[in-house]
């Protein structure tokens, strides 16, 4: 697999078009693209029409019978939703340099797609359909039970009626759907998900970008699932400030790696105790460690699992480096997202090498990862959807076990502490001084531990 460089998709815009009748996991894996590119440094942006319409349509609320291809009403409203939508993207191409722009909205119609079709050559934008085609009664039931609990529309709803109210919805768009299909679209560029993916058509995928979009969505599945993250136990050097190396735990460190397999049981509850998990480790002593009173048998290794490689800094603690390299120690605050240690790697680095374990993440299910800080604030990110320029900064504390629970709109965050002391390894912006200051006037790191935060961050992947 090639190494993913931004000179790549330079002069490339590509614009996903979503195809599907309601309650096919459409907007989930909009988002998720939307997630995934971002997390690669590529701009993206989903535009969703069903917000349009909420904001046009505000006075009444919005029964499956505004779906009807009969009430002129709601056609009239669908179609300026569908408008504005299209005129915000095509700005947003313009103005904001956007590369991959997602119209989340149904095109069930072959007339329809050929519009969007001119619209996008004119501006010499790539098209790339996207249909997620769907006849398993059961996902269908699931994904309509996920919209109605969390969509605008069904709040405050009783929950027999929304999805009563919903499978009338979707037979309005039933009769006049038309489905892609390579007799019928031979000229057009999509992908097909047939029961999500059991089965996937492609058809003329041309640019890299768009063969990127490809390999993710082949990947996806939406069992639901955990991923569980911790860092290993406190190490030696940790105790004497030291960055990288490959040391053994330290006591306490012992005393958390024991206590792991209590603090897993515990976050998967009475009636998931048997569950099998795989756990991950980097090659590093340190997390094997912490791994090896896990009951588990499926334990792999993976090199780029391995923390930050500090370079010429490896084994130095931060006030030497900023005694030795004043100025690296400088420019790694000033940006400490691109800032590449001397014979060493930088965050960015770290996402291109974590690019793989996050394809095997969508496509594993219950799986528990033992890593290093830098890394656990990269894959972090990517399913938090925190920005670059914070996610360096972020204060994942040592003896934690965060639980992830990835569902159609938002990851639920939750976190078992140990109650075993560890040195604090957090190093604030502006000082080579380990700790978090209280009160002091650095850039505040996003922590892990306050709720309210998680809770904003929650309603942003919304
Ligand atoms: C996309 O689908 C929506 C909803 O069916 C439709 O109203 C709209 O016209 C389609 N877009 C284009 C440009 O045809
Ligand atoms: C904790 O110690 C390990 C080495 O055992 C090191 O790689 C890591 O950077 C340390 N954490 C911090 C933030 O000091
Ligand atoms: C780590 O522990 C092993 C086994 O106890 C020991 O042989 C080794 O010398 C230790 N390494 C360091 C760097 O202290
Ligand atoms: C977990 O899965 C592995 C591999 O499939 C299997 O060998 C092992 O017996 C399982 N353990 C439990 C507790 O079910």
């Amino acid at each position: 697999m090639p190494i993913y460089s931004i000179s790549h998709v330079e002069n490339v815009r590509v614009c996903v078009v979503m195809v599907g009748l309601p309650a096919r996991g459409k907007s989930l894996i909009a988002q998720k693209i939307v997630r995934y590119l971002s997390w690669l440094s590529i701009k993206s942006k989903c535009f969703n029409v069903g917000n349009y319409r909420r904001l046009i349509a505000t006075d009444s609320p919005i029964t499956a019978e505004f779906f009807d291809p009969q009430n002129q009403d709601g056609l009239e409203v669908r179609q300026e939703a569908v408008d504005r939508a299209i005129q915000d993207m095509m700005k947003w191409f313009s103005d904001e340099n956007g590369v991959v722009g997602i119209l989340d909205a149904t095109n069930s119609t072959r007339e329809r797609r050929q519009a969007i079709l001119r619209l996008c050559r004119e501006n010499l934008i790539e098209p790339i359909f996207l249909e997620s085609w769907c006849n398993d009664y059961e996902l269908i039931l699931q994904n309509i039970a996920d919209v109605k609990t969390t969509s605008p529309d069904y709040q405050n709803k009783d929950l027999d009626f929304a999805t009563q109210d919903f499978l009338q919805r979707i037979k309005y768009y039933e009769q006049y759907y038309e489905t892609m299909d390579v007799s019928t679209d031979p000229d057009l560029t999509f992908i097909k998900l047939v029961n999500v993916n059991s089965q996937i058509i492609l058809n003329r995928i041309e640019s890299y970008l768009e063969s990127r979009i490809v390999y993710y969505v082949m990947n996806l599945h939406i069992k639901p699932r955990s991923i569980w993250l911790s860092r290993h136990g406190e190490s030696e050097y940790n105790l004497t400030g030291q960055i990288g190396g490959d040391a053994n735990l330290s006591e306490r460190g012992w005393r958390y790696a024991k206590k792991l397999p209590d603090l897993v049981l515990k976050s998967l509850g009475e009636e998931n105790k048997h569950t099998n998990l795989t756990v991950w480790t980097s090659t590093l002593k340190r997390t094997q460690q912490t791994a090896s009173f896990l009951p588990y048998n499926r334990k792999l290794q993976w090199k780029a699992l391995d923390e930050l490689d500090a370079g010429e800094c490896d084994g130095m603690t931060y006030e030497e480096i900023e005694q030795k390299f004043p100025d690296d120690f400088k420019a790694r605050d000033d940006n400490k997202y691109e800032y590449r240690y001397r014979g060493g790697e930088s965050y960015r680095d770290i996402v291109i090498r974590l690019e793989p374990i996050i394809m095997e993440l969508e496509r594993q299910e219950n799986i528990l990862i033992i890593t290093h800080q830098a890394v656990l604030r990269c894959l972090y990110a990517y399913f938090m959807n925190v920005p670059q320029e914070e996610s360096p900064w972020m204060s994942i504390p040592l003896h934690t076990l965060i639980k992830l629970e990835p569902r159609a709109y938002l990851t639920l965050v939750s976190r078992i502490k140990a109650d075993i002391p560890a040195v604090s390894t957090y190093k604030e912006k502006g000082t080579s001084q380990l700790g978090e200051q209280k009160d002091g006037n650095y850039l505040k790191s996003r922590d892990l531990i306050n709720d309210s935060e998680m809770h904003k961050l929650e309603n942003q992947a919304k």
